[in-house]
């Protein structure tokens, strides 16, 4: 939905795990103008593929979404075994709110082909692939078409955590899904921003956020409000918090707007192994470069350092996101899903 930019949209594409958050995350990135959403795929994580693709399809209709491809990828991860956080999203992947009959078409062709039919379809650089699942879609998607990376602008994930953890102390649910996957991801030459759990823990959906969301008065924001009930009470059970984070939709805002983001450029690692640590993600703030890092986080003055592709979210300007969420949600109105 990018009616009314003033410069052309940002090319996106969705690969997700509907999942609660996931679903907003869609939501926000069909409503934001500044964000031209080309396709949805989707990836075994919160449920099983068959259950998080019908979830993807149902959010669709409650946006209002007809006219973008959605296709099914990975239903497992490249090397370990399967993780189902059922206790967060439920047996269906989004209990809560009744979902609508899916409307959109599921394609033939697996995700990782029509991510590649997209990327060859449009400019150099010009689509930026918002992973919000486990990395497996995007790393068969590296191996299988290693003449496509370089054509890719950029890969915003939300994924890991310089510090934080969620399924294990060390390690974060899409990461932990396939850690191989997602070492292949990071190991790339393609520009990745990681959106961890440092800066989505920043953005809960505490009460007084859910009444912002409420006032839009319309049947998506009620959609939503039914969707945040059931997973703050996942998060209230299993960690006790106040409001379940906007881990997803933080990664799509900040492609809408980065300056909702302070990032660092850093080497980052993925951890395969490890009996406390498979599924880390560990930053290397030894060797960051940032020019406009006022933090100074290891800034190096050697004008020959190479910057790393891979930069770390450090912090986050939760009221800008809460203001563009708020914002996306009212552009799509009512859908009379
Ligand atoms: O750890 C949070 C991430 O795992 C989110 O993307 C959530 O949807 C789950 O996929
Ligand atoms: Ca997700």
């Amino acid at each position: 939905m990018n009616a009314d930019s003033t410069s052309p949209a940002q090319k996106i594409i969705l690969d997700c795990d509907p999942g609660h958050d996931d679903a907003i995350a869609m939501l926000l990135a069909h409503g934001n103008p500044n964000l031209e959403l080309l396709a949805v795929t989707t990836v075994a994580g919160n449920q099983t593929l068959e259950k998080v693709t019908t979830n993807a399809r149902a959010v669709a209709r409650v946006a209002g979404i007809t006219d973008i491809p959605f296709a099914a990828g990975a239903s497992r991860p490249l090397v370990g075994p399967q993780l189902i956080p059922d206790e967060i999203h439920g047996d269906s992947g989004l209990d809560g709110p009744q979902l609508p009959e899916p409307s959109v078409p599921l394609e033939e062709i697996h995700a990782v082909n029509l991510i590649a039919q997209v990327i060859s379809e449009n400019e150099p650089g010009s689509v930026v692939i918002i992973p919000t699942g486990s990395l497996t879609n995007i790393a068969l998607f590296a191996r299988m078409y290693p003449q496509l990376v370089e054509r890719v602008g950029g890969i915003t994930l939300m994924g890991g955590g310089h510090h934080t953890g969620n399924m294990t102390p060390a390690s974060e649910f899409n990461i932990l899904a396939d850690p191989e996957a997602a070492a292949i991801v990071f190991e790339e030459s393609w520009p990745v921003t990681m959106v961890g759990l440092d800066v989505t823990h920043q953005v809960l959906a505490v009460p007084e956020r859910m009444e912002q969301l409420k006032a839009i008065g319309t049947d998506v924001a009620q959609f939503i409000a039914e969707l945040v009930e059931f997973f703050g009470a996942s998060y209230m059970k299993e960690r006790n918090y106040p409001g379940p984070p906007m881990h997803d939709p933080l990664a799509v805002a900040a492609v809408a707007d980065p300056s909702i983001l302070r990032t660092v450029h850093a080497p980052i690692y993925v951890e395969t192994q490890g009996q406390h640590a498979r599924g880390q993600t560990i930053v290397d703030f030894r060797r960051t470069w940032s020019n406009n890092d006022p933090s100074g986080l290891g800034v190096t003055d050697d004008p020959d350092f190479e910057a790393p592709n891979t930069a770390v979210a450090v912090d986050v300007d939760a009221e800008k996101f809460w203001d563009l969420l708020v914002d996306a949600l009212t552009r799509i109105g009512n859908t009379n899903f």
